[in-house]
């Protein structure tokens, strides 16, 4: 993991995939609390994503801190320094890993005001990139509704959100000690999601032919032009 986050206590070495091709996921929790519960779980994400193969870059919402978009300052002043953060960091990854708390039946503000800020860079580093969101939340439905209005911003902008997304209910007591999904048969659903996840980026990264296939089925010739790899 890059980042200086280390996260060998927690190795499963038997599971990893060594004949996967390099995949590196940016990962983060879209919460500013010190001890947020998306943050515990995008952590256990990060550490199976390594433990299967890929490379995790972990971030914080704080390293992506910016003012309310206004165009004026844009047009006057350029980006902030959290949105340059932002874009360079998906451009670094091949995909994005996203937790999300909810807020009021949707996701947080701080969230929404940075994709606008980096949905004016061109090329638009959403465009064509995988992502993975889930959440949690002390509630039943572990904040899932805020995924669903989080997907429509991100598949706007041309992002390949995973169909499945992962929403830990009752959260504040859904961790072991050692910071894993205390439940067995979530623990598992949790790991498989991320496992086919990995399996698509990786087939999106490295064979063309899957991506021609992905193209050709939304009905678009592969040209220059279309693979929009700018
Ligand atoms: C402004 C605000 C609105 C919230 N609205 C919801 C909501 O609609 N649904 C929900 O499940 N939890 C809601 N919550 C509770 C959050 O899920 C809870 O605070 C959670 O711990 C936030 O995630 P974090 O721990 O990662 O910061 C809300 C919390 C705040 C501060």
């Amino acid at each position: 993991m890059t980042q200086g986050h280390s996260m060998d206590s927690d190795k499963v070495d038997s599971d990893a995939n060594p004949s996967r091709e390099p995949i590196r996921f940016l990962v983060f929790a879209a919460s500013l609390r010190g001890a947020s519960i998306n943050a515990k779980l995008v952590r256990r994400a990060a550490e199976l994503i390594e433990q299967h193969g890929g490379t995790v870059d972990f971030a914080f919402m704080t390293d992506f801190d910016v003012p309310s978009y206004d165009q004026d300052v844009q047009d006057s002043e350029g980006f902030p320094a959290g949105a340059e953060a932002f874009y360079n960091r998906l451009n670094e990854n091949d995909a994005f890993v996203i937790a999300s708390p909810e807020y009021n039946a949707s996701f947080p503000g701080a969230l929404k005001n940075l994709i606008d800020w980096v949905s004016r860079y061109r090329p638009q580093p959403f465009n064509a990139r995988q992502g993975l969101l889930m959440s949690a939340s002390p509630s039943m439905s572990g904040g899932n509704r805020g995924l669903w209005s989080l997907r429509v911003p991100l598949e706007h902008l041309g992002a390949r959100i995973y169909p499945d997304m992962f929403s830990l209910a009752q959260a504040q007591q859904a961790f072991d000690a050692h910071g894993r999904i205390a439940n067995e048969q979530l623990s598992d659903r949790f790991e498989k999601t991320i496992v086919a996840f990995m399996d698509l980026v990786e087939a999106d990264t490295h064979y063309h032919c899957a991506k021609k296939a992905w193209f050709e089925y939304l009905g678009e010739p592969l040209t220059a032009d279309t693979a929009r790899e700018e």
